[in-house]
């Protein structure tokens, strides 16, 4: 029996892995990719939205709508991750012009559309940035939470952070989001850290991203090589931790995961730990499970499904 293929929104900040998930959903013959929406975070909202469109250029993705967002938090200043993605938010890449156009639609405006659309599938959501866009759609239309099946979701930590010593740039970034968002009711997929850390593009994965011997494969080698610098850098990685495009290997085959029901809760009041996933491994706050939260990976397989992708380019 043919699986039926998933109507996914992809929300990102591209961001070099947000890159690398624009090009999985693309491609997966499980993922209907209906749009792709642009949110602040890895850089500016202008920043972002114009790099969704050279990475869509390269890789001839010209039918997905792309729409931009929300330019700031819910309700903080904006940050930026610019030691982490450069200037550009997608350094590493002389680009061109992109050709790939921007939809008028506001994001928020086009994720309620296609929420509210009669279908008789319902939505996916897989977000890779701050969650500003699907908590502004959820609170500006609540009947899209029983609309949406699954939001997949790039994020948080079980443990320690990455921006802060306590949270994920992500979840830091827009903290009244998240909250908004965990607390939806939404069934929720939550991808952390400590997943996407084994999700390492190492010098034998680049090689055989090297081997493809396509345009798309070289933009991925380079962005990735960029990458793979700001890690050693900040963080002392041997190689970069391709974060996003685990959040969508989560819905196309949710076998290579390991995951646990349990509550996540987010801090959004304290100065030490603000932006947290508090999440509740052993069940000890008596708050019900309002998330699938993923706890490790089969790393060979998702990098399978990135090549198999990257393949069809
Ligand atoms: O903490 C990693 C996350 O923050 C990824 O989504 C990366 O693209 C940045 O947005
Ligand atoms: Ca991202």
């Amino acid at each position: 029996m043919i699986p039926v293929r998933r109507r996914v929104v992809l929300d990102c900040d591209p961001g070099h892995d947000d890159a690398m998930a624009i090009l999985l959903a693309a491609a997966s013959p499980a993922i209907d990719l209906e749009a792709i929406t642009t949110v602040a975070g890895n850089q500016t909202l202008e920043k972002v939205t114009l790099n969704a469109r050279r990475v869509c250029t390269v890789a001839g993705i010209e039918t997905v709508p792309i729409a931009a967002g929300c330019e700031s938090p819910m309700r903080r200043n904006r940050i930026v991750a610019g030691a982490i993605h450069g200037d550009s938010g997608l350094d590493g890449v002389e680009w061109d012009e992109p050709t790939v156009s921007l939809d008028q639609r506001h994001a928020v405006e086009l994720l309620v559309e296609l929420a509210m659309r009669h279908e008789a599938r319902p939505l996916t959501i897989v977000a890779v940035g701050p969650l500003t866009n699907v908590a502004t759609a959820l609170q500006r239309e609540p009947r899209i939470a029983g609309r949406i099946d699954r939001i997949s979701i790039m994020g948080g930590a079980i443990g320690l952070g990455n921006w802060t010593p306590s949270a994920e740039f992500n979840f830091y970034a827009d903290p009244e989001a998240a909250e908004v968002v965990f607390a939806s009711g939404v069934p929720i997929t939550l991808v952390p850290l400590e997943v996407t850390h084994q999700a390492l593009a190492t010098e034998r994965i680049l090689a055989r991203i090297a081997a493809l011997d396509s345009a798309v494969a070289r933009m991925s080698d380079a962005l990735l090589r960029y990458f793979s610098e700001t890690y050693e850098r900040v963080f002392g990685f041997s190689a970069p931790a391709v974060h996003d495009p685990c959040a969508v290997a989560a819905i196309i085959d949710p076998t290579i995961f390991d995951a646990r029901p349990m509550n996540v809760a987010i801090d959004v009041a304290s100065q030490l730990s603000l932006g947290r996933t508090v999440c509740d491994v052993y069940g000890t706050t008596g708050r019900a499970p309002n998330a699938d939260v993923g706890t490790g990976l089969q790393v060979d397989r998702f990098w399978d499904l990135m090549l198999e992708a990257l393949a069809t380019y």
